[in-house]
């Protein structure tokens, strides 16, 4: 066994080789499958991504049309599953129902995936993805008390999305193309990130060869913390806080430096991203777009840009290569879409399902060990059994 090598947070340890994702944190380059995120983001769409993602190649006209309706076949949740949704608070938060959703759909299909089947792995990546995507809008209408809504399987899946959430049995959604294309490319920007904290969740937890299921469950669960996924969520508290508080920004950039100061500047700074991040870059530009289009003025906005504007000039954040993540403007246009806001780690989590189910298969094709890390021990030396008596 030898010595352990420490690394707390596995800042510098990797622990798989994977051909998914390409990601330089210096340069700011991010790459799925050797294809630019840029290029994926501007030309592509995010089904079409996904493939990319779990089966390596940008699919043909055929696959691609192949894909989306073997995905419908099962758009379709088992109804008991409305049973468990019935169970929770009003009030829950969606992240947590999502978590519990997917776990219990490993109930209705209790039988293991035979990895080595192809045809048997590829019709549960299609499971998963017509799924989730609906238990995913069903934490949103059990949030407002709406009915629970069916997929429209003569719709696309981002189309769906929309439908799903805010079509109601009284009448049809407003459909905007901008706000359809504008979630397109958000997902694609969120597909994949390499080893990140819930994809490695999702890896260490299907290691043991729990089900992919279950190991989504997993990934949703990690993805939820504000620290990663729930960053989004937390910038916009932190935006409407500040608004509340007088829109003094700067004292907020105080708070943030002052090491006594628990408070860090959400969506702000990332792991591997010490220049800046690709992705915040180009939604940056959407954010604009879609401001622009639906007309939005929103003072909170302009506290973001003040923050946004000062962080970058500020010697603490430059120093310590703290720029503007994805989640800072991510959460700025799901606003704009009229999102609510404890709903954005859930489309976060609708975004990177294709990643997870990729480096899920990637894992267990590529027959890789269970995930188990050492420790080194820091805990009392050997010591007599002392009777409850006497304690
Ligand atoms: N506000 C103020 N100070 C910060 C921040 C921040 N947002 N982020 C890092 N720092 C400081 C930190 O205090 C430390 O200072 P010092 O060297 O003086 O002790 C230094 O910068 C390095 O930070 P770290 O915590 O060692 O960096 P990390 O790689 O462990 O953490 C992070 C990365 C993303 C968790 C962190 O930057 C953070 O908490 N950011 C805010 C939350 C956030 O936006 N998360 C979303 C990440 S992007 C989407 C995703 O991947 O989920």
């Amino acid at each position: 066994t030898g010595a352990v090598t420490m690394d707390p947070g596995f800042k510098n340890t990797g622990a798989c080789k994977s051909a998914i994702t390409f990601l330089d944190g210096e340069e700011g380059i991010l790459r799925y499958r050797g294809y630019s995120i840029e290029q994926l983001a501007e030309q592509s769409n995010f089904l079409e991504v996904s493939y990319l993602l779990i089966f390596g190649e940008l699919p043909t006209a055929a696959q691609i049309e192949k894909f989306e309706n073997d995905i419908r076949k099962y758009t379709l949740v088992n109804e008991e599953m409305k049973n468990i949704i019935d169970g929770f608070p009003k009030n829950a938060h969606p992240m947590g129902i999502l978590a519990s959703l997917t776990s219990a759909l490993t109930a209705f299909n209790p039988a293991p995936v035979n990895v080595a089947k192809e045809d048997e792995l590829y019709d549960a990546i299609c499971k998963t993805m017509g799924k989730f995507l609906v238990i995913a809008t069903w934490t949103f209408r059990k949030n407002m008390g709406y009915p629970l809504n069916y997929y429209d399987n003569t719709k696309g899946y981002v189309e769906n999305f929309m439908r799903l959430m805010f079509e109601l049995p009284t009448g049809p959604y407003l459909r905007n193309e901008t706000v359809v294309n504008a979630l397109d490319k958000l997902f694609i920007l969120h597909a994949d990130h390499e080893q990140n904290c819930s994809t490695s969740t999702v890896r260490i937890v299907g290691s043991s060869h729990a089900g992919l299921f279950a190991s989504i469950s997993a990934g949703v669960s990690a993805l939820w913390g504000p620290l990663h996924g729930g960053a989004n969520q937390a910038v916009l508290e932190m935006l409407e806080e500040i608004q509340n508080n007088g829109g003094d920004a700067d004292k907020y950039l105080a708070k943030a430096k002052d090491k006594d100061d628990p408070f860090r500047l959400m969506g702000f700074g990332h792991r591997v991203y010490k220049n800046f991040d690709p992705r915040a870059k180009i939604i940056k530009k959407a954010a604009d777009d879609v401001l622009a289009e639906l007309g939005v003025n929103d003072p909170i906005l302009n506290i973001a840009k003040k923050l946004e504007e000062a962080a970058l000039q500020d010697e603490y954040f430059k120093s310590r290569n703290l720029y503007p993540n994805v989640d800072f403007y991510s959460g700025i246009i799901y606003r704009a879409l009229g999102i609510p806001t404890e709903m954005f780690t859930v489309l976060f989590a609708i975004g990177r399902l294709p990643g997870w189910i990729a480096q899920w298969k990637e894992m267990r094709v590529n027959k890789e060990p269970i995930g188990r890390p050492r420790q080194i021990y820091t805990g009392a030396p050997l010591r007599d059994f002392v009777e409850q008596s006497a304690r």
